[in-house]
């Protein structure tokens, strides 16, 4: 069942943080589906620009709608992951999203108000929430690279300003985490401070936590040994997700993860089976284990186990 973002955020709010997972295929749409009913939990549906693009954006509605119908069960949201204007105003119009991200964080703040508040206006009037994002994080996302030293972190007086003139539903906060699988050089925490500053400026107010994938050193390694070559990687200590959810974080997204399991399975299936050109062993494999480390996150986040609580409040 497709439900509003806004919903979603109302039932975890300070509890839990919502798992907000990537997708541009059906291997991963099946798999997102099958770990977020074994382990019970509601989630949302991520999908890039970039993953519009893949095949065709219309495919990807599909799977979903297809999905749904499969695992009648389940409960989700469908969201625009980092959007532009134009990308925003397609999907607010398409009647297929709980919500859009409008990502105008390289912009200064007053054009990243104008821009965010145009949006606002305009999802509004569809009854569809908006994220927005306030502050840099490094890494890369889309077509735009953060340099390290580029990157800042919210203020949170900016961000109380910021959501009274735009009217947006959730904010994407930079509070040290970056897109990607090389996070961080030798430190490894969030910064709890800003995040706590950011909360008792909008209390009850949604935050996004964005660039959360963990970056499993095993998953590297079985990478690495079966002919990757990552090196210097290193992620989000997931022991952190459910103290930034007691601290207002209520989306936490995960997308470099799933590349790696993805990367994983495949290196070492054809790596196993040299002679093998049949992409479906190994597509079923993934499935498989993409649907046991999504299910792992949603413990991990405090998600799992929420759908019969959840379904009740909807009056479902
Ligand atoms: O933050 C970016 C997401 O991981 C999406 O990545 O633009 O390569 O689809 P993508
Ligand atoms: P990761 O690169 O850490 O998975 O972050 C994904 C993300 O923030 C999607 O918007
Ligand atoms: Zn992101």
């Amino acid at each position: 069942m497709i439900v509003t973002t806004a919903q979603l955020f109302q039932h975890a709010y300070g509890k839990y943080a919502v798992g907000a997972y990537n997708i541009n295929n059906a291997e991963q749409a099946m798999g997102l589906f099958k770990g977020c009913l074994t382990s019970q939990a509601p989630f949302i549906i991520q999908i890039s620009k970039g993953a519009r693009k893949y095949t065709d954006k219309r495919v990807l509605e599909a799977i979903i709608r297809a999905a749904a119908e499969i695992f009648p069960e389940s409960i989700f949201a469908v969201h625009l992951d980092h959007g532009d204007e134009e990308t925003c105003y397609e999907c607010i119009s398409s009647g297929f999203f709980s919500s859009v991200m409008i990502d105008a964080s390289h912009s200064v703040f007053a054009e990243n108000v104008a821009i965010t508040k145009r949006v606002v206006d305009r999802a509004h009037a569809k009854g569809i929430s908006v994220e927005a994002e306030l502050g840099m994080l490094g890494g890369v996302e889309e077509d735009i690279k953060v340099e390290e030293g580029n990157a800042c972190l919210t203020d949170p007086a900016e961000a109380e300003a910021f959501v009274k003139q735009t009217g947006c539903d959730s904010l994407a906060c930079a509070i040290g985490t970056s897109h990607g699988a090389f996070k961080f050089k030798g430190r490894q925490s969030l910064h709890f401070d800003v995040l706590e500053k950011i909360k008792a400026r909008l209390p009850g107010y949604p935050l996004v936590m964005h660039g959360s994938s963990s970056v499993p050193q095993e998953e590297v390694a079985r990478i690495n040994a079966a002919g990757g070559k990552i090196a210097g990687s290193m992620g989000v200590d997931v022991n952190e997700y459910l103290p930034a959810a007691k601290r207002g974080v209520t989306k936490v997204n995960i997308d470099t993860d799933g590349r790696l399991v993805w990367t994983r399975v495949h290196r070492e299936y054809f790596r196993d089976h040299p002679g093998e050109f049949d992409f479906r062993p190994p597509g079923k494999i993934f499935i498989d284990e993409y649907a046991k480390f999504i299910a792992s996150r949603n413990v991990l986040l405090g998600s799992a186990n929420q759908l019969a609580d959840l379904r009740k409040s909807l009056g479902k």
